[in-house]
């Protein structure tokens, strides 16, 4: 393959992520940026909680009892002349580790406001996330086919709140039972909207030009009000600029509805556009590297159990950063200083899960995995670099776990290491004494683990209260010291999943208390993998 084959197949990757608050329209966006992909034929599919269907992109039975997405599902799709992937990440703020973790995998993210609500709790809450990174970030104001706040006043609490100048692509005209559409700022184009063709792929009917008569025509008195409404916001808006959208300064903004299955073909355009190809990431050795470099590299963002109750395996997800994955090549598995032979890595179209024998940095592979592979594990063509930057997050919430019948502690403990391991939850296990205690980010990932305990493990599992408030790995630069501390703080040390040592403080004010009497040990509220 010549260089520059390669190049564009780098090139032509755009891997993002929604973020939004719950019931902004996540799932219904994803669901026509599927249609809009050809990857459904028909919208509807991926229905809503209430009518008992459910999204493509929602798989375990979890999800379908509680109407939440729990899991990160991965879809990969052809939109013009780029190749897409679309992370999904869980919508529920009980799983907001995942949505972290996911966060690190993408190189842009797209943010769904409702446009009746505004900026929402949870959006604040993931924007912050994706400053660490300064990702990039295309808006889309959804819910125009209802009457929704003043489009002016919710760029401006977008620009206040979440710190981001907007730059306006297109613009709405009218809003709920009054949407005639929106105008295309830098097109100089007005699309209109027909109502009730949410379902398909819609035929585009456009109008060239602001001043075209044509526009009072078709959409009478509202025309002349455009005409005003667009100099005004030309006037008080900023206007779009690449460079400050790549630093994550500026974001395009977006109007339309995703249930009407408007405006997201413009936002998907913008994101073919402007997004980023394959971004670098930084190493613990203090370098980037970049797509374009010819040895492969990536890392494991995700880890995830039975996506499909006819394969009950467990996946890990890789993202790609560098080289190429070929079917049957050879990887380091840098933690555990290993090369394996990978030959049926899977590429994931919304659940269907596909062969792939070469994929791009950008690209979000499957590995199975025996129990080898863990969250955060950096694989290479041979080099011993690893990614960094990919968190635990220490719990907030934290129960004893019991077993109602006590002959399966053998597999409680598997369990609850493997799904620890997945990051589904987090598990300590005290020095000295035996209870297993469980420690989640949101009070949901209590009642996941129990189902999950009993459906792949077959072990009955209950909680039991703890008084526990919080955890902080710990870690020391002497070993000396190290001994020190756990011979004197023995009854509130803990081992994680992965044996990391953690301090388990009933209080915070035990915490702290700590923290001053031990100054040579460093505590941890996050702990990368
Ligand atoms: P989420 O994944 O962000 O949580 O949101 P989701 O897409 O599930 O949408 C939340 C609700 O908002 C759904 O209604 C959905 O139909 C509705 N919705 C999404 N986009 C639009 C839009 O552009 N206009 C209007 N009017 N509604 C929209 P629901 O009542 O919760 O479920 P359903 O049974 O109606 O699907």
């Amino acid at each position: 393959m010549t260089d520059e084959k390669k190049l564009n197949e780098i090139n032509c990757r755009r891997t993002f992520a929604i973020i939004s608050h719950p019931d902004a329209g996540k799932t219904t966006i994803t669901e026509k940026v599927l249609l809009l992909g050809k990857q459904i034929q028909k919208a509807g599919t991926v229905k809503g909680k209430k009518s008992g269907q459910h999204a493509k992109s929602d798989w375990m039975e979890m999800e379908k009892e509680r109407g939440i997405s729990v899991t990160t599902s991965v879809m990969q799709f052809p939109y013009r002349d780029a190749l897409v992937n679309l992370l999904d990440t869980p919508g529920h703020e009980d799983f907001s580790e995942d949505t972290y973790r996911t966060l690190t995998a993408v190189d842009s993210c797209l943010m769904v406001i409702d446009g009746a609500k505004g900026v929402e709790d949870r959006t604040i809450k993931l924007m912050e996330v994706t400053r660490l990174r300064d990702t990039p970030i295309i808006t889309f104001m959804n819910k125009l086919d209802r009457d929704i706040r003043d489009p002016l006043e919710l760029l401006d609490e977008v620009e206040r709140i979440l710190n981001i100048m907007c730059a306006p692509i297109t613009w709405p005209i009218g809003s709920g039972k009054n949407f005639k559409g929106v105008y295309h700022l830098k097109d100089d184009q007005i699309i209109l909207y027909k109502s009730g063709q949410g379902h398909k792929i819609q035929d585009i009917d456009v109008i060239d030009g602001l001043n075209n008569p044509e526009l009072d025509k078709r959409i009478g008195s509202y025309a002349d009000d455009l005409r005003e409404e667009i100099e005004l916001v030309r006037g008080a808006s900023n206007e779009f600029d690449h460079e400050l959208f790549m630093a994550g300064e500026l974001t395009p903004v977006y109007f339309g509805t995703a249930l009407g299955n408007f405006g997201v073909d413009h936002m998907l355009d913008g994101l073919v556009d402007w997004a980023p190809k394959p971004l670098p990431r930084e190493t613990d050795q203090g370098r980037q590297v970049v797509a374009s470099e010819p040895e492969f590299s990536g890392f494991v963002f995700k880890i995830q159990a039975n996506m499909d109750p006819r394969h009950r395996d467990r996946i890990a997800f890789m993202r790609i950063v560098s080289g190429k994955y070929e079917k049957g090549m050879k990887m380091r598995q840098v933690r555990i200083n290993k090369d394996v032979r990978i030959a049926d890595a899977l590429t994931f179209l919304a659940g269907d899960r596909e062969h792939v024998d070469e994929a791009w940095p950008g690209d979000i592979i499957g590995l199975h995995n025996h129990g080898t592979i863990q969250i955060g594990d950096t694989f290479t063509g041979g080099e011993s670099f690893k990614f960094s930057g990919i968190p635990n997050f220490a719990p907030e919430m934290f129960r004893r776990i019991r077993l109602k019948d006590p002959l399966k502690q053998k597999q409680l403990l598997k369990g609850l290491v493997q799904l620890s391991e997945e990051g589904a939850v987090q598990v300590f296990r005290p020095l000295s004494n035996n209870d297993l205690i469980v420690g989640a980010v949101g009070v949901l990932q209590f009642d996941v683990v129990v189902h999950r305990l009993r459906s792949e493990y077959n072990v009955d599992a209950i909680y039991e209260n703890i008084n526990v408030a919080t955890a902080r790995w710990v870690t020391c630069d002497s070993e000396r010291k190290l001994d020190e501390f756990r011979l004197k703080a023995e009854s509130n040390l803990a081992l994680d999943g992965g044996d990391n040592l953690a301090y388990i403080a009933p209080t915070m004010v035990n915490l702290n208390l700590a923290i001053e009497r031990y100054p040579e040990i460093e505590f941890h509220h996050t702990r990368e993998h």
